[in-house]
């Protein structure tokens, strides 16, 4: 089976959006969840959260930076092109209900995954408050769609080139000293934000949740290439996550082991641009 690109568009410097026609994971989609792709039959497999679908038009949208060779060449193709495989969805629904007032907190790409959650939170009846971040204000992405979901929204850039000057947990915590009574924090991005805002909000005793991106292969809990630990006890993110309690996540862990394959990581970047250079 094959999984043609209906629309591939650039965001941001390095960042890509690409609408893949999937009626099936769009049918089946909630937020929260994500797919495994692969390009062709001798590509890796790499997961990517679902950033929106539409299970009318049968389309799912995912939105990923060019990290190494695999995320570079599917920047490199356009619409029409296809997909060999696009698997999903996987992993747990986030567990969206009526709490009261929400704090979605997304850095840099991680406002992607956060955007459906927005409207999933708004939709179940809940006062949703937005923090995005990113290091500039030309990386910053869904800035229109998450101001119309969100009841309110906040900005935070690195560089002071938009909003606060400074990062998106300063302003997360600025809201929870404010006095507002807040029924969770969901917070998505680079694992060193996630587990920075766990630190931030642990003292305050809010909820705090967050999506976890650590090594995948297989995505069905089978390959055990995703485990994290979690509360001392050992997880599969694919199967029994993504979403965990932030404040019982062993971050330490979850960071040395995406390292694991850096070498590889980097020979492997380093003979696809050898073999584009060379044109063959
Ligand atoms: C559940 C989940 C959801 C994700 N959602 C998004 C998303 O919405 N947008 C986005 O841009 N990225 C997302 N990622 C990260 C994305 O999978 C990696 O950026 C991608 O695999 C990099 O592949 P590469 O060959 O281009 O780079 P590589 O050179 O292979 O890797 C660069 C870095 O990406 C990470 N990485 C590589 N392979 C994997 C893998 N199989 N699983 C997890 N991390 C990996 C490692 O930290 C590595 O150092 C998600 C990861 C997971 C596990
Ligand atoms: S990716 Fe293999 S067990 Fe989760």
């Amino acid at each position: 089976m094959s999984y043609t690109i209906l629309e591939k568009k650039q965001i941001a410097p390095q960042v890509h959006l690409m609408k893949v026609l999937a009626p099936d994971v769009a049918k089946a989609a909630k937020a929260g969840q994500f797919i495994i792709l692969r390009i062709d039959e001798t590509s890796e497999r790499i997961p990517l959260t679902i950033a929106d679908f539409d299970a009318d038009e049968g389309y799912v949208t995912i939105i990923f930076q060019e990290m190494g060779k695999t995320t570079k060449q599917l920047a490199q193709m356009t619409d029409r092109d296809v997909l060999l495989d696009f698997v999903g969805p996987l992993g747990k629904p986030a567990d969206v209900r009526k709490l009261g007032t929400v704090i979605l907190v997304g850095g840099g790409v991680g406002i992607a995954p956060v955007y459906p959650q927005v409207k999933a939170y708004r939709d179940a009846g809940n006062k949703v408050i937005s923090v995005i971040g990113a290091r500039n204000k030309d990386l910053l992405i869904l800035e229109d769609e998450m101001q119309a979901a969100s009841d309110e929204l906040y900005i935070a850039t690195d560089d002071g080139s938009k909003g606060h000057h400074g990062f998106v947990t300063d302003v997360a915590k600025k809201i929870l000293d404010s006095g507002e009574k807040i029924a969770r924090i969901v917070v998505i991005g680079p694992p060193i934000l996630m587990k920075v805002a766990a630190g931030m909000t642990a003292p305050y005793g809010v909820e705090t949740i967050v999506s976890l991106n650590p090594i995948m292969i297989d995505g069905t809990g089978m390959c055990g290439g995703c485990r994290v630990s979690v509360g001392g006890e050992t997880k599969f993110a694919c199967v029994d996550g993504p979403e965990f309690d932030a404040h019982k996540v062993d971050f330490n862990l979850l960071m040395s082991r995406l390292g694991l394959y850096r070498p590889e990581e980097a020979q492997c970047q380093e003979n696809h641009q050898c073999t584009c250079r060379s044109g063959n």
